[in-house]
């Protein structure tokens, strides 16, 4: 359940790389916990960067230059080193094996890794092992090399090395991107079994279907700039707009639009998704065959 707990807030956050203009304009969104909100926008227009921006890699690790503020699990980034930060907001990265340390040769070695550099005793290490691996589906295949699985696999143990760590936060940077479709559905699925035990979950993500199936919320951002913010029906349901962007909305919504006029609904109530869409062609063909 969404709650009125906040769990991120970003204010008038302008954010430069060194020697660069701002690729971050004046951003302010909030987050509640246990909300799952996606991020979209073209290439290049800074979704990366606001997620590097969630757990203080902006501007620990990039340096820069910042205005405004980026406030996650009640610490000021700018305040909180990457290391504390990390034990609240989890990131995952588009590329799962970016995400490995490259010495571990097992799969619960890996998840092992990252709480072994963070300086979490053995015995604490086993049952936060098993409860990640569990919360991704990979149980049974401890013993397996990370680089035998398949790239679903990689993803899903690239989020359980950030789970192990019981973060309250994940934040994941187009984590389909290299996935075939099986690989995808199986890291949406998990990102849906995670979100429904409570974790707040921000994703950069070019699967607008997906995004329409999953999100409560989405950001807009173009040209370094939130351009629209909402509930994730009624940004889809800007068409127009996200195709200026180069943004393409699902196929049910942009059909819909088209067909507007014979359909004969409004606009901010079209259809996000497949099934809902079925339903209004049968209400509409039964209304013609009348
Ligand atoms: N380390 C860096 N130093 C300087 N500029 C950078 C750096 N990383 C990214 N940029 C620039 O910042 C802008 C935003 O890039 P960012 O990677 O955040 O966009 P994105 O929305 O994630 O794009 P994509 O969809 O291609 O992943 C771009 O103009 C990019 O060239
Ligand atoms: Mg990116």
């Amino acid at each position: 359940m969404v709650g009125n707990i906040i769990a991120i807030t970003v204010q008038d956050f302008t954010y430069a790389y060194p020697n660069h203009s701002a690729v971050l304009q004046e951003i302010n969104f909030e987050v509640r916990k246990s909300e799952m909100v996606g991020i979209i926008g073209p290439n290049g227009a800074g979704k990366s960067t606001l997620c590097k921006s969630l757990n203080g890699l902006i501007p620990h690790f990039y340096g820069g230059s910042i205005a405004g503020s980026v406030t996650v699990a009640d610490m000021d980034t700018m305040k909180h080193s990457v290391a504390e930060l990390s034990l609240k907001v989890g990131l995952v990265f588009q590329e799962p094996s970016n995400q490995f340390s490259g010495v571990s040769t097992k799969v619960d070695e890996e998840v092992a890794f990252g709480m072994s550099m963070m300086g979490y005793p053995r015995e604490e290490m086993r049952p936060r092992i098993e409860e990640a691996l569990h919360a991704v589906g990979l149980q049974g295949l401890e013993e397996r090399s990370p680089y035998e699985l398949s790239g679903g696999q990689q993803q899903r143990l690239a989020i359980a090395t950030v789970l192990a760590v019981r973060p309250e936060i994940i934040v994941m940077d187009e984590p389909t991107a290299q996935l075939d479709p099986v690989g995808k559905t199986e890291v949406f699925q998990t990102m849906r079994d995670l979100n429904g035990k409570g974790y707040t979950i921000i994703v950069a993500e070019h699967e607008i279907e997906a995004m329409a199936a999953f999100a409560d919320r989405i950001l807009v951002l173009d040209h370094a700039e939130i351009v629209t913010q909402g509930e994730t029906r009624k940004v889809l349901n800007e068409v127009k707009k996200l195709k200026q962007m180069g943004i393409d909305p699902p196929s049910v919504t942009e059909l819909c639009e088209i067909l507007r006029g014979e359909l004969k609904i409004d606009e901010g109530k079209f259809p996000i998704e497949l099934n809902e869409a079925i339903s209004l062609f049968s209400r509409v063909l039964r209304e013609h065959a009348k």
